[in-house]
């Protein structure tokens, strides 16, 4: 690079010295081969670049090109050309094959994956699960063939286009330029079995071209090595690749008591009061505010005694809450409720014989649910806010229900309870006509 100027520029395709200027239909064509043409003593022949008028007209010249037996040549146009794969005889990309193959690989490493870690490497029993089983390996595998299949796809398409290709010897060609804009072009190279420099060009005229140019490789060495600042920058990016590698690293080996470093402190140490935490800003010295006393969240007040509580004038309330309709369907829906909550202990008829209690006589212990329905039992005295305050908050070694049994249903099981009650203590008196005593 610190060659006279003057030697340099001699050379440079980009800037050749300034030829008078022409008219710009014949620009390029009279000299035929305008960049690298003057020096085609030492330079080695690219190709052949022929223009066409028209996508129509590249079509047949490909059309032709390729009939001749031509296979290393290409067309180039500003915009997509239906019809000239077939002309040119392209055959269908083997992509597809390879995204096949790239999938397969994908979905048998990530299965292999799973089963060294899970099954091999490191068995873990989770809930008596098997390590291996297919159905959990799923959505992993199925992840890690859609990663190569896209992989393949990605980097098999730049593969496949010889991509990425910074620079063409056509591009010493000022013509070529047309090419993304009005210029249709076909180029062949002289690496093509059939190339002969003279015959190629007539086939080309023939095939209609308007201009064949006659293309060259810039034979200097400078011009076939990267530029030094390009390879200097990667080997800087490689060096300081390695940093962050090197420090892994050494935290691996060394020990430390210093606190992590914090990339971004500002989510680590936010100005912010925590609850629980001495915080001086406010005269008690505490951030945690409490709740401001006589505050009731929007409908979760719970005022009313003889719904919530069972209590009336701070007694066992006797009748029921206004809020409870003793119908058959609040009863029906307390047997249900009943037999879910209630009867594991007490019994379906109320009597103490529930399914547990049986399980404790069958391992020889004596734990019986109180008799709900007897007609000594205290249940069957006790006032209904008392039946239902149990219900919410357990007595002796029965648990309270408030968490499972909202205050509704509780009331519909109290209904029900004193229907089982009536049931198994009705009077003859008290039996619909016609029923049979026994
Ligand atoms: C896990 C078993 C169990 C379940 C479930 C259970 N109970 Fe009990 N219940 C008991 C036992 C045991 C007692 C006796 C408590 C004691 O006095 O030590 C009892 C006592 C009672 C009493 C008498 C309380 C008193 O003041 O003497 C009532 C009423 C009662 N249960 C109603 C119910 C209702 C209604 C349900 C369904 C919501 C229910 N229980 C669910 C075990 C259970």
């Amino acid at each position: 690079m610190t060659t006279p100027a003057t030697d340099d520029e001699s050379h440079r395709a980009e800037t050749p010295p300034p030829p008078p200027p022409e008219p710009s239909s014949d620009g390029g064509n009279g000299d035929g081969s305008d960049h690298g043409g003057d020096a085609g003593t030492d330079e080695e022949l690219h190709g052949l670049l022929a223009e066409f008028d028209t996508p129509g007209a590249l079509i047949a010249a490909a059309r032709k090109v390729k009939n001749a037996g031509f296979t290393e040549f290409d067309c180039y146009s500003p915009f997509p050309v239906h019809g000239i794969d077939a002309a040119m005889g392209i055959q269908r990309t083997k992509l597809p094959l390879l995204v096949f193959a790239g999938g397969l690989a994908g979905l048998f490493l990530g299965t292999l994956m799973q089963w060294w870690m899970n099954a091999y490497d490191w068995p873990w029993n989770v809930a008596g699960k098997p390590t291996w089983s297919i159905p959990a390996n799923v959505p992993i595998s199925y992840e890690t063939t859609i990663l190569l299949s896209v992989l393949t796809t990605f980097f098999g398409m730049w593969a496949a286009n010889k991509l990425p290709q910074v620079w063409h010897p056509f591009f010493r060609l000022d013509r070529f330029a047309k090419a993304t804009d009005d210029g249709f072009f076909l180029g062949v190279e002289a690496s093509d079995k059939r190339f002969d420099l003279e015959q190629t060009k007539q086939l080309l005229v023939a095939a209609g071209a308007s201009h064949v140019d006659e293309c060259y490789v810039d034979a200097r060495p400078e011009a076939r090595t990267m530029p030094r600042w390009i390879l200097a920058a990667m080997a800087v990016l490689t060096m300081l690749a390695v940093i962050p590698i090197a420090l892994v690293y050494k935290a691996r080996a060394t020990k430390s008591n210093q606190p992590h470093y914090h990339v971004f402190s500002d989510m680590d140490f936010q100005p912010k009061a925590k609850s629980d935490q001495p915080f001086t800003e406010f005269a008690d010295g505490r951030a945690n505010r409490g709740q401001l006393l006589g505050t009731v969240a929007r409908g979760a007040l719970k005022a009313d005694d003889a719904y919530y509580r069972g209590l009336s004038g701070g007694q066992w309330l006797t009748g029921l809450p206004v809020q409870v309709e003793p119908t058959s369907a609040v009863i029906d829906r307390g047997q249900e409720r009943y037999n879910i909550y209630c009867a594991p202990c007490h019994g379906f008829d109320g009597a103490g014989h529930g399914i547990i209690p049986e399980r404790m006589a069958m391992l020889g212990g004596a734990w019986e649910a109180r008799n709900l329905v007897d007609r000594g039992s205290v249940v069957i005295k006790m006032p209904n806010g008392q039946l239902f305050n149990t219900i919410s908050n357990g007595n002796n070694t029965m648990m309270g229900y408030a968490a499972q049994i909202p205050v509704d249903d509780r009331w519909a099981i109290v209904l029900y309870v004193r229907a089982l009650e009536r049931s198994q203590n009705a009077a003859e008196s008290e039996l619909p006509p016609g029923a049979e005593v026994r």
